[in-house]
């Protein structure tokens, strides 16, 4: 039987990322009786607009890093709860410099724990699937809770290692932790490095969309609002001490999802480059949801990927103010990988 547990006061890590201002968006329109403290380190995928607008009196901003011991000993009593999204998360960027990585994703996890355990409160661990390594493509097979951990880059195995952490200090200490592992998001506020944003706004400036490898590799897509979602039946029904897999039966090969959006944004299929493929490049994941749904009762509501896919492509349309200023950079630092 699942545990109830009705947080009032908890802090999100990462809240001004993609995934995690979702969420705080999500429990401030759900859950009126919670208060969002966010921490947030506002590194160069973070971004304070993300959260702009929402009542003052439900979200507060901290900015800072997980690593900081001493914050944390300040900002924690109190909490209730801490939702851990914060993280290095980008592959490629961990391929090219692997040191932030370990920081953030290692010890930051580590401090974040180690504040729980001092103070008594429940952590709830996002994480990837990214953790079980990659599938071939034609082996039917797909994750659950049970498949052995294999990362293969540098992000994926520091991920894995904070995974680690929280198990042992579930074990060892008691700690009151929850852990989810979901597939690939997609939607708005995504940082324009990820593949489908690059695309977007690659087309918007009359860029040719890259493609690597092969384009046969395959992701898992589901909606951010369906991440948000099952995250918080994971923390309010889950059972402590366990892992929850997160997905929505989305996989699709990567030039099926460049073929959509070109379509989408009325260019030919065949208008893109292909480029250098990434160093050790999962081949395919895929995830079995079976745990979450039976036992929590979640199910997706976003699973029309072609219209979630049109609903992301008009809001890079209609917010240019809100990606442009990354995008220069973000190119250049591709053009020197050959990406
Ligand atoms: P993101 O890169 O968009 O956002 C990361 C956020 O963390 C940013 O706001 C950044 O400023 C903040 N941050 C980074 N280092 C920090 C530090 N040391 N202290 C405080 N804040 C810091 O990432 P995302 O795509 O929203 O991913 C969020 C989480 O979800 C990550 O833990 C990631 O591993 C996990 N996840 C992502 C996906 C995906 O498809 N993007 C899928 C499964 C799991
Ligand atoms: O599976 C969950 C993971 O999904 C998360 O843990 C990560 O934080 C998140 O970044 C994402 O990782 P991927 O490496 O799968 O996402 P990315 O958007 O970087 O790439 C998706 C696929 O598209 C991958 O096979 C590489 C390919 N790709 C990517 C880019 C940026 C291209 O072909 N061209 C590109 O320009």
């Amino acid at each position: 039987m699942s545990e109830a547990f009705e947080p009032k006061n908890i802090i999100v890590t990462g809240g001004c990322g993609f995934i995690g201002s979702n969420f705080v968006h999500h429990v401030v329109r759900e859950h009126p009786e919670v208060h969002v403290t966010v921490l947030d380190k506002l590194t160069y995928a973070g971004n304070p607009e993300n959260i702009a607008g929402l009542p003052e009196d439900r979200v507060e901003l901290v900015v800072g890093d997980i690593c900081d011991a001493e914050l944390l000993d300040r900002l924690v009593p109190g909490h209730d709860a801490i939702v851990h999204y914060a993280a290095e998360s980008h592959n490629d960027n961990s391929i090219a410099d692997p040191e932030p990585f370990v920081q953030t994703n290692v010890v930051g996890t580590f401090r974040l724990l180690e504040a729980c355990r001092k103070y008594d409160v429940r952590y709830h661990h996002v994480s990837t699937d990214e953790v079980y390594g990659d599938l071939a493509l034609d082996d039917p097979a797909r994750f659950t809770e049970e498949t052995p951990y294999r990362p293969s880059s540098p992000y994926s195995s520091s991920k894995a290692s904070s995974d680690m952490l929280v198990r042992a200090w579930t074990r060892t200490y008691g700690l009151r932790a929850t852990i989810s592992n979901c597939s690939n998001n997609y939607g708005p506020y995504q940082h324009v490095e990820k593949f489908i944003p690059r695309q977007i706004t690659n087309i918007i400036d009359g860029i040719r969309p890259k493609l690597y490898g092969d384009g046969k590799n395959v992701r898992d897509w589901i909606h951010t609002e369906d991440h948000s979602s099952a995250v918080w039946t994971i923390l309010t029904k889950g059972r402590v001490g366990e892992t929850y897999l997160i997905g929505a039966d989305g996989e699709k090969d990567n030039i099926t999802v460049l073929r959509a959006i070109l379509k989408a944004m009325g260019k030919p299929e065949d208008d893109f480059d292909w480029v250098r493929d990434r160093p050790g490049h999962d081949r395919r994941y895929a995830i079995d949801s079976t745990k979450l749904r039976r036992e929590l009762g979640w199910e997706p509501r976003h699973t029309d990927f072609e219209s979630g896919l049109e609903a992301t492509i008009a809001w890079y349309r209609e917010h240019e103010d809100w990606w442009r200023p990354a995008k220069a950079a973000t190119e250049a630092k591709y053009a020197k990988q050959g990406q």
